[in-house]
């Protein structure tokens, strides 16, 4: 991982089909939200697109790190958005439309995960919806191998060397645990969300989106 200063740019590099990662989460806000909640929104990146698509809506973002927060309030694209430092897992509120939450989950236990995915349902309003594009594990050790060997060439296709490449992956598998997509999803669905469903997967990354 990165700090707030270069993330942006990193990013751009080694997010897999960034557009269509982002974009994908990005369908699941609708133009209709008006209240929404980013966890972890680091340097604002989605905000940006979700401030974007939704000029009306009340946006509000929760981050642990000060430097990324003060990144994010920085940019005055967002100048209309409230950012607050803190840690998701304490989370509140109610009268959400979408929650949102982009390379983020893995960073708290799988009991933590649970606990948020409960109070996110919680905090929506009927039809809302909890999106989270996310890493997630492979089913198997066959895609493993093949989901990391896509990605390395697709960042070294983006001009990272072979070992900053190499280096940005490494914890990945750590990261993930056994959060897979489908284990995700039915830990949305024991909370309460349905449907549960998962419009995008490119090897690691993956989106999954539940409705209240
Ligand atoms: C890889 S960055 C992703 C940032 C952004 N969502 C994006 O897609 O560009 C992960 C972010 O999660 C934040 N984070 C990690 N643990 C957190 C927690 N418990 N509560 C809030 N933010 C957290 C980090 O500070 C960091 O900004």
């Amino acid at each position: 991982m990165t700090g707030a200063e270069d993330y942006d740019e990193i990013a751009r590099k080694c997010v897999p089909y960034y557009g269509a990662f982002y974009g994908t989460v990005l369908d699941f806000v609708t133009k209709d939200d008006k209240k929404i909640l980013e966890l972890a929104c680091g340097t604002g990146m989605l905000t940006e697109m979700i401030v974007a698509k939704c000029p009306g809506a009340q946006v509000s973002c929760i981050d642990s790190d000060a430097w990324m927060i003060k990144k994010a309030s920085a940019n005055p694209a967002l100048s209309g958005v409230e950012f607050n430092e803190g840690d998701m897992r304490n989370c509140s509120g109610n009268g959400y439309d979408a929650v949102v939450i982009t390379q983020a989950i893995f960073f708290i236990s799988d009991p933590d995960r649970r606990k948020l995915i409960s109070n996110i349902y919680g905090m929506l309003n009927e039809g809302g919806r909890f999106i989270s594009g996310d890493m997630f594990a492979p089913e198997t050790e066959f895609e493993k191998k093949i989901y990391k060997k896509n990605w390395i060439d697709l960042m070294l296709s983006n001009g990272l060397s072979l070992p900053e490449a190499e280096n940005m992956i490494a914890p990945i598998d750590d990261f993930c645990g056994i959060n897979t997509i489908r284990s995700f999803s039915k830990e949305l669905q024991n909370a309460g969300f349905s449907p549960v469903i998962s419009p995008y997967r490119w090897g690691y990354y993956g989106v999954v989106a539940g409705y209240r």
